[in-house]
């Protein structure tokens, strides 16, 4: 059987607002430019202003993702985040309404980091059972509504971001072909990436400690497991693919930091001529980070369509995988946030109330 998922558009969307590491020193963070290049080769991210949402950057980047892929709606969508607009109800839905595509089945998946990785499998599987024709596959984040801009361990890594890509049936010799998966989790880590209260095993309430309404990592734990597992993943999907890592022409790791990167790559064997990615400009943008890397990458034409590709995540859960694919024809479309109209267009689209 040669059917397989296939990348046929690639979208992006940024918030305007550039955060250097000398702004987050000028807001009063104690922290150095000096130190974050150092330790994470970041030197600026993208933040939304009050009042733009997740959601916002998803309708962008879901808009890109459809221009660049000639198409006007998709028969599924999901939108990968660990930041919807509100806790009830998903986000996906209303992305969905806002791109015209009422009516459309749409959900949220919460696999922190790995979200890109896991929606995308979710994606494959069904365009493979022939559920749908075609998947809108969007990841969208606003850590900068999590992340307490006085924990330096977090504020100096994180970015707003989002990237969404649009997925057919197709062949594996076609470009952007998802040829093999591998993915995992391993909830004995879930305290190394959380946000502790706020969920139903601890609400939040006025007792709470204001720091747990926040996002936390245990930043050296978390990056000697993201070096160990990005790297075994990448192994075990080149494997199942039949791949020797020399024939990996352009290896995509979720931009975490550059020192993580920097490892699994050298674990890997993979020369950095064939690494790709956007950490220095983007920080890590979460579920975002895989596919905002693609368009970016895309845009330069620093791949050739076709050619052999590694991608790997690892994130909260704690959740890793990697796709084996090559490399995608399409031309990535970028837009600004999308603000919610202040009439919602989901409005106009309920139906009219009838009385008998
Ligand atoms: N600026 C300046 N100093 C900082 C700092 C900052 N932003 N953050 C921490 N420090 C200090 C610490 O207080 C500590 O000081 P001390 O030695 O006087 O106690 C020192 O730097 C080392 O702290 P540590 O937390 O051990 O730093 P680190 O080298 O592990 O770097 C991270 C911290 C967060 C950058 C690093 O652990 C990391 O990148 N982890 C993985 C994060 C990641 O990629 N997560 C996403 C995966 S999905």
């Amino acid at each position: 059987m040669n059917a397989v998922a296939v990348i046929t558009g690639l979208g992006a969307s940024l918030p305007p607002d550039r955060i250097t590491n000398e702004h987050l020193v000028r807001e009063g963070l104690e922290t150095s430019d000096a130190w974050i290049r150092s330790r994470t080769g970041i030197e600026s991210r993208h933040r939304v202003r009050p009042g733009i949402a997740t959601g916002d950057l998803a309708v962008a980047a879901a808009r890109g993702a459809l221009e660049s892929a000639g198409r006007h709606d998709a028969g599924l969508l999901i939108l990968a985040t660990t930041t919807p607009d509100r806790r009830c109800p998903a986000t996906a839905p209303e992305v969905a309404a806002r791109l015209g595509m009422a009516g459309t089945p749409a959900f949220d998946l919460a696999a922190v980091c790995s979200g890109f990785v896991y929606g995308a499998a979710v994606a494959s599987a069904v365009l493979m059972a022939g559920a749908y024709d075609s998947v809108l596959l969007v990841a969208a984040e606003t850590y900068s509504t999590i992340v307490d801009p006085h924990d330096r361990g977090t504020a100096v890594i994180f970015g707003d971001g989002a990237g969404a890509t649009y997925l057919t049936r197709g062949h594996r010799a076609d470009p952007g072909a998802l040829v093999h998966f591998d993915l995992g989790s391993d909830g004995t880590g879930s305290d190394l990436i959380t946000i502790p209260a706020g969920g139903s095993g601890s609400p939040y309430t006025e007792a709470s400690p204001r720091q747990d309404r926040y996002f936390r990592m245990r930043g050296r734990e978390v990056y000697a497991r993201a070096v160990r597992q990005m790297a075994a993943s990448s192994r075990a999907v080149l494997g199942r693919a039949g791949w020797s890592t020399d024939s990996v022409a352009a290896f995509v790791a979720h931009q975490a930091n550059q020192r993580i990167l920097d490892s699994v790559a050298d674990r890997l064997g993979i020369p950095p001529d064939r690494c790709h990615g956007n950490l220095r400009d983007v920080g890590n943008t979460a579920a975002a980070s895989l596919p905002l890397a693609l368009a970016d990458t895309a845009a330069r034409d620093a791949v050739r369509p076709g050619a052999r590709t590694l991608l790997t995540a690892f994130g909260g859960g704690l959740t890793w995988g990697s796709i084996a694919m090559t490399w995608p024809q399409a031309k990535p479309v970028r837009h600004p946030p999308h603000p919610r109209p202040a009439h919602k267009e989901t409005d106009t689209c309920l139906p009219s109330t009838t009385t008998s």
